[in-house]
Parts: C-alpha cells; structure tokens; sequence
C-alpha cells in the first residue's frame, strides 16, 4: 500500500508523530528473530517491537517475566541485522527498571549499544517516572505502555480487559499524561475499551499505539506469530488471523515426512 509516508529510508520517533498529525495510522509488529524481521521488515511494516512477549513466543514460558536482559538483548541484535526501514522498540524485561532509575539507565544503555536497536518500552506510569525521566535523560527514546501491562499479570490476577471502572480509567488518562509530559514518543495501551482510547489518542500530541483497545488508537500492534496463525490455542476476541501457519507448517512437514519415508525426497534433480 502507496502512503504518504511509505517511501521513507528509516522510520523515526519525529515520522511518528508525522504520521499522527497526518492522520497515517501507525503499523507494529513483534519480531525476535533475523528471518521474521527481514520479511515484516520489507513487507512495509513501521514499527518493529522486540516484545518480552518471546518469554511466551520464543520461550514457552507462562508469563513475560522469565526473560532476561541478555536475552532481550540477543533477539533485539538479530531483528536489527535484518530491519532497513521499520523503527525498532526493545521491550526493558521485568525487573531491569522498576525501582531503580539507575538499573533503568543501565538496561537501556546496554540494550542501546549491545544490540544497536533505537528505543526502549517500559511498563506503567507515574510509579516508574524516574526510570522514564532518567533513560531519556541520556538521549534514548522511550514508549510507554499501559492498560493491561504483562509484567503485572501476578497484580492483575487475569489477562481480562483493564480499567472498565472508572478510578483505573481516570488513572490510565492521568499515566499517559504524564508520560506524554516526561518526553515519551509514543505509548502502547492494551486491552481497555475502544471509548477510553479514543479519549487518551485525542487528548496526547503523541501516538498511541492500541492492542486489543480498538479502532480509535493512532496505530495498532499485535504479536506476529497470533496474527500468523502459528498459535493455535490464544484467541482473544481482538485478535485477527491473517494467515493459518499453523495448518499451512503442518502439511509441509507431514509432506516431507512422508516423501523421506516413502523415499521420493530427493529426487534425481534434488541430487548431486
Ligand atoms: O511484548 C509484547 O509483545 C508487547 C505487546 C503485546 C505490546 O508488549
């Protein structure tokens, strides 16, 4: 798809805000790795989110806190090897920020240099402004997030839609304010109602980026490998399947299964 802002070499924080003031919805994606990144890159896709989702997706594990630093950092290394235009987010895993804006400043640094990615994303608001204040505060672009935040899941007790009561929903506004006037470039707000996102996208300069908070969001993200159809079994109601790589993997390896066995792979042609 042609845009006003499809041809441009590499996507910043500033065309972001471009793309807001423009009216361009903004588009996001998770990656981890060097072969997913290259395709989603060159598929046209802005923003490119090494997400602490790969605790779920990469690792298997049951919630994002498991993932570390290092390995953040690793994924983060691979997806720049392989992104040329999209912006990319590193995710700072839980327990690298929160109550130390010198561990913060720290994390983002060595995510910054070790992996060469362009921003980081922290988790919460005005309980983490020091952290925010203090990895700005050495030049390093940061995105919010807030609503249902992962890291908090052992708080929130359910991955259920967040701040349908009205305190939370005024403290979500009051969070991204805030975060808006610390200097942050943009913020994620994940599964809230459509109407509380539309207040927050109207009221901030900054682009808000929706998952599961419906249409009225600047952009959208959601994780590759849900909107891939390589997950079978997540199927909340604000996802949508854009392919079946679940069934489409499968026939392919029980094709290949079978002609090994039957012993038509390799042919003559596949052979020396
Ligand atoms: O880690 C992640 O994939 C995320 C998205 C769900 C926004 O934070």
């Amino acid at each position: 798809m042609s845009t006003k802002f499809s041809d441009i070499r590499r996507v910043t924080t500033h065309q972001l805000h471009a793309m807001k003031e423009a009216g361009e919805k903004i588009s996001m994606l998770t990656a981890y790795d060097y072969s997913m990144a290259k395709i989603i890159d060159a598929a046209g896709i802005d923003v490119i989110l090494v997400g602490d989702s790969a605790s779920n997706v990469m690792a298997g594990n049951e919630t994002t806190l498991p993932i570390t630093l290092d390995h953040m950092i690793y994924h983060a290394t691979s997806v720049v090897k392989a992104a040329e235009r999209a912006l990319i987010v590193v995710d700072i895993p839980f327990g690298s920020y929160q109550g130390s804006s010198t561990a913060a400043l720290k994390s983002a640094i060595r995510i910054m240099k070790e992996s060469g990615a362009h921003s980081v994303k922290m988790e919460g608001g005005l309980e983490i402004k020091d952290s925010v204040e203090r990895v700005l505060s050495a030049g390093v672009p940061v995105m919010g997030h807030l609503g249902l935040t992962p890291q908090s899941i052992y708080k929130f007790g359910t991955y259920s839609v967040r701040a349908r009561e009205e305190a939370e929903a005024n403290k979500l506004i009051e969070d991204a304010v805030a975060l808006e006037a610390m200097g942050c470039f943009a913020i994620v707000i994940e599964k809230v109602p459509a109407e509380l996102t539309r207040q927050v996208a109207e009221k901030l300069a900054i682009p808000i980026i929706g998952i599961g908070a419906g249409p009225y969001a600047d952009g959208q993200v959601l994780v590759v490998h849900d909107m891939l159809g390589i997950n079978k079994e997540f199927n909340p109601r604000f996802l949508r399947r854009y392919a079946d790589l679940h069934t489409s993997i499968t026939q392919a390896v029980q094709g290949y299964v079978t002609d090994v066995k039957s012993g038509s792979f390799p042919d003559k042609k596949e052979s020396y």
